[in-house]
């Protein structure tokens, strides 16, 4: 009798310790700029991973899903974002760690996710190198050499023999100056000039000099989304580059829906190659857009929107597959290969480097309905990071 009542006790509390465990929410620590001059990366971001749940319910493998936001505001600050990763992992012992606006944020943190064998979803920080620094990471985004060889390409075909190249002085800014200078003079065209201007500084005035006077037949341009694009859109049209017979072409961090509103008219008839348009055509986008339209009426989707989603998407789906496995190797393992169809259009994970592959679009910043918008009007499907070979 004594015998099964102990047998019966232990029957109960084992039962009761599974159904725990699987009740136990799977709690991922998102790392994002709240606030400062990237404040709109987090707040797009963090409007896709939660748009994607309030879509698909919150529960993936039988185990809900809980966020613990992080503001590593500016998101330049390697060792902000390093130390909040350290905290969500041995504070608020998440089982994910996700976000990363720039790169300097993902960088500082994989090797947190290394030691800690935590999996590092990469939904925005977009230098080539980012997946090579940890395993456990696995990236959602895009890439600077992704992004930036397609409009190579469409110059070198287009009559542009001569291009002044003008990047941020970072991580992303060097992989687009290295990826458009090797694809333009594949392609046949001239580099005539090149700056890397500093993260932090708007003045763009003694650059754009610099570029009207070697005259080049266009300028490529890439600077992390946001207000350095603006004021260098702003500058080239008010210092006459257009009038000079100078093109504006870049990558679509130059024209992304969350900025080019603030661009105006100056935006019309850029040039651009990228992953993600809110004008992009397809049931699977139309969804999207009216979905975030209506859960953030003052906001438009742009890259990073998407980025979230699909970034949940990632996780969710994992997690269903493992039946809510959070064990990092297995997390790795199951989202190498996994193929689904974005708002984006349709995505992969390279199994052997866990970086995107997607269709990159080239496209022309057009009013369609009043609205500026990135028309699309060629692509290459199924395009790998380029910087990796
Ligand atoms: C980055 O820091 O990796 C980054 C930031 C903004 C972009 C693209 C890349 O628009």
């Amino acid at each position: 009798m004594k015998l099964r009542n102990g047998i019966g006790i232990a029957a109960t509390l084992f039962t009761f310790a599974c159904g725990a465990l699987a009740a136990d929410p799977v709690k991922i620590g998102l790392i994002l700029p709240m606030t400062g001059p990237f404040a709109a990366y987090g707040k797009q971001i963090d409007h896709g991973v939660r748009l994607y749940l309030a879509k698909h319910g919150d529960t993936f493998g039988g185990r809900k899903i809980e966020l613990v936001v992080k503001d590593d505001a500016p998101g330049t600050a390697g060792d902000v974002s390093k130390r909040l990763a350290q905290e969500l992992v041995v504070k608020d012992k998440v089982d994910i760690l996700a976000g990363f606006g720039l790169t300097p944020s993902a960088f500082a943190v994989a090797p947190v996710a290394t030691e800690a064998k935590k999996p590092m979803v990469v939904m925005n920080a977009a230098t080539s190198a980012v997946t090579t620094k940890s395993n456990y990471i696995v990236r959602v985004s895009m890439t600077l050499p992704q992004i930036t060889a397609p409009v190579a390409t469409w110059a070198a075909k287009n009559g542009i023999k001569k291009v002044f190249t003008v990047v941020a002085d970072y991580g992303p800014g060097h992989d687009a100056e290295g990826q458009f200078k090797k694809t333009f003079v594949a392609g046949g065209g001239e580099i005539v000039g090149e700056v890397r201007v500093p993260v932090k500084n708007a003045d763009f005035a003694p650059y754009l000099q610099k570029v009207k006077d070697t005259r080049p037949d266009a300028v490529f341009v890439f600077l992390p989304a946001g207000e350095l694009g603006v004021s260098f859109v702003k500058g080239f049209r008010e210092r006459g580059l257009e009038q000079a017979g100078i093109k504006l072409i870049a990558t679509g961090d130059l024209t992304e829906e969350e900025s080019v509103d603030a661009h105006g008219d100056a935006a019309v008839g850029v040039i651009n190659s990228f992953h993600y348009a809110e004008a992009h055509a397809s049931p699977e986008n139309k969804a999207f857009t009216e979905a975030y339209a209506k859960a953030y009426p003052s906001d438009r989707p742009n890259f990073m929107a998407v980025a979230g989603y699909d970034g949940m998407h990632l996780i969710a789906e994992v997690l269903a597959k493992t039946g809510g496995s959070v064990d990092a190797d297995k997390f790795v393992d199951t989202a190498k290969g996994m193929k689904w169809m974005s708002p984006r259009g349709p995505i992969s994970i390279d199994p052997a480097t866990r970086d995107i592959v997607q269709t990159v679009y080239v496209r022309k910043v057009q009013r369609v309905g009043g609205k500026l918008q990135n028309v699309e009007f060629d692509h290459i499907d199924e395009f790998k990071d380029p910087g990796k070979q």
